[in-house]
């Protein structure tokens, strides 16, 4: 069953095309990743799906809704949760789980039973009488999640959810992912770690408003349109001027005292292509293909469109 159907949608800013014609199809119960860097139309998608911001064009409909248009029905629906975390600073985090309780019209023993049991899900329970301005990064984002989920949605929208926590908050974050997708929730979630976008269901990645590929991870790990090879010589910084100069490479990075080199796939032995290539340079590598990662799609995703100066 489809939870998100986005046809066309687009949002200019002025001259700024943020949004560019975005298709997208999210099956209920996946967790589907936006990934990309700053700038390239996350949150401007994001804002759109949930309402708060009208397309320029394009047709929105989530969980059988019309957006813009039953934009009022779908926030009884969803849950949306952004990067700054929208929590009112001055009250702890019981007033704050209390508030957004009654903006659900929780009330009574209802109310009190779902806080309290949120305030155990996300181990809020020694910080309950704490002034949420004053919670640590992690802390704030186990209320701000424990917040976004109160009314039990269906749906959550995640706008850069861990830009602000470090390593291990950003796990307990996932596991807390997963666990509600085992209930059934759809959960799309924009991020510009490669890490997480691995465990997405399907992912998205978009290049200044484009959707430049979408499929589950692994499908793009295996379909990508390049030979990756790890080159090994004495002089990586010459190694890599002349491999970066050449047509068929298609991107060059220094891990360490090696290269990994994305090789166009037209290319029959991208092995030898690039030791021959270094030979004639008076340069000696040993150089081995190895399997694709999700940052050598992102390259080779966000370098094909035919306005890139990459
Ligand atoms: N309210 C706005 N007014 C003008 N330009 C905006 C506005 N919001 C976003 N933009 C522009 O739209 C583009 C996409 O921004 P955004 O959706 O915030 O990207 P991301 O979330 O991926 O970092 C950027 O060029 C940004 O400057
Ligand atoms: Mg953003």
């Amino acid at each position: 069953m489809q939870a998100i159907k986005v046809r066309n949608l687009s949002r200019q800013f002025g001259s700024v095309t943020a949004v560019d014609s975005l298709d997208l199809d999210i099956s209920v119960g996946q967790v589907y990743g936006f990934l990309g860097p700053n700038g390239c139309g996350k949150s401007t998608t994001i804002r759109m799906l949930c309402g708060l911001l009208k397309p320029s064009a394009g047709e929105v409909n989530i969980l059988g809704l019309s957006i813009p248009e039953q934009a009022e029905a779908l926030k009884l629906k969803t849950g949306y949760m952004t990067q700054s975390y929208s929590l009112y600073r001055d009250l702890n985090v019981v007033e704050n789980l209390n508030f957004m309780a009654e903006i659900y019209s929780l009330s009574g023993r209802n109310k009190r039973l779902r806080i309290e049991e949120l305030i155990t899900r996300y181990q809020l329970g020694d910080i309950r009488h704490q002034i949420s301005g004053s919670l640590s990064g992690g802390q704030r984002q186990r209320l701000s999640l424990a917040a976004a989920v109160i009314h039990k949605p269906p749906l959550l929208l995640l706008d850069e959810p861990t830009s602000a926590v470090d390593p291990q908050s950003r796990r307990d974050f996932w596991e807390s992912l997963f666990e509600l997708v085992e209930q059934g929730t759809t959960i799309l979630v924009s991020t510009h770690f490669m890490d997480e976008a691995e465990r997405c269901h399907k992912l998205a990645i978009l290049d200044r408003g484009k959707k430049v590929a979408d499929d589950s991870p692994k499908n793009l790990m295996r379909d990508i349109n390049a030979h990756v090879v790890e080159v090994h010589t004495d002089s990586v910084a010459s190694a890599q001027d002349v491999l970066q100069c050449l047509p068929e490479i298609k991107g060059v990075t220094q891990l360490g005292l090696s290269l990994r080199v994305l090789v166009d796939r037209q290319v029959d032995q991208a092995e030898d292509f690039i030791r021959q290539t270094l030979t004639s340079h008076q340069l000696t590598a040993v150089a081995t293909q190895v399997k694709a990662n999700l940052e050598d799609v992102f390259v080779v995703a966000t370098m094909s469109q035919p306005s890139g100066s990459r």
